[in-house]
């Protein structure tokens, strides 16, 4: 899918169609501008951090940055930074990040998110929970009025025991929002998809606004078998999003 976007060059020169992919990576570079040398720093997961974290690779091997160590958010990110020569560490010896760039799949006006649909959102979660400053890289198809207001997925990762019955009762707190509650599958077969923790997934689909975040999660998270949610909720500090206008880079 093109975007149209003002060409750079100068303002009378024709506009240029920018694939969606393009936007990501656009959105990607600008947030990488934010990373120094010596960063403990949050990678995230999916097809927008793949060209923040290809894009950090290469400033460490043209020696522009130096003395970097990535927390990855998902196995995929972790064999990616490793491919790249990326040094690694994890939460327990860096309980504290300076920066972590990750994608999303909904942002409201107020900067909450909704994330997980590549499946590694409670990585993302803790990872992104520990960071002093969390910029979120999205092109413009992810901005929405209201959480869930896409019509597509809110995850929400549950444990595997008795799934059914954890899906239905996530479907029964949302009743009102006219909730369809589906098990994540993958292949012909239908196999349900398993996250890195070993976890099921359960997207919630909306048909209505589901009102007051905080209340919707504190009540996602009180239900047994549930193990974390796709919301994140005033989490983001920045957003950088790129589209039709150029890029815009919001702050919390
Ligand atoms: C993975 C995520 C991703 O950040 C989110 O799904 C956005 O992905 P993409 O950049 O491929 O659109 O939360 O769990």
């Amino acid at each position: 899918k093109g975007i149209l976007v003002p060409s750079p060059s100068s303002s009378s020169s024709p506009s240029v169609i920018l694939t969606q992919d393009e936007l990501k990576k656009i959105a990607a570079y600008k947030a990488v501008e934010y990373v120094e040398s010596g960063m403990v720093l949050g990678l995230g997961t999916g097809s927008t951090a793949k060209h923040a974290v290809d894009r950090i690779g290469e400033l460490l091997r043209q020696g522009k940055l130096k003395n970097i160590v990535g927390i990855p958010t998902s196995k995929k990110t972790h064999e990616q930074a490793v491919s790249l020569g990326i040094p690694l560490s994890d939460l327990d010896s860096h309980p504290v990040l300076d920066l972590a760039i990750d994608g999303a799949d909904e942002v409201d006006p107020y900067l909450n998110l909704v994330k997980g649909r590549g499946g590694s959102l409670l990585r993302e979660k803790m990872v992104e929970g520990a960071c002093k400053k969390f910029v979120v890289i999205v092109d413009e198809t992810k901005l929405v009025e209201y959480l869930g207001g896409s019509g597509l997925a809110m995850p929400v990762e549950i444990i595997p025991f008795c799934w059914k019955f954890t899906a239905q009762r996530l479907q029964d707190l949302f009743e009102d929002s006219g909730c369809v509650a589906k098990l994540r599958t993958f292949g012909e077969k239908g196999e349900p998809f398993v996250t890195d923790n070993g976890n099921y997934i359960v997207d919630l689909y909306f048909k209505k606004d589901i009102g007051d975040l905080k209340i919707a999660s504190d009540a996602i998270l009180r239900l047994a078998g549930v193990v974390e949610h796709g919301m994140f909720l005033d989490m983001a500090t920045t957003v950088i999003i790129a589209g039709e206008l150029g890029v815009a880079v919001k702050n919390k």
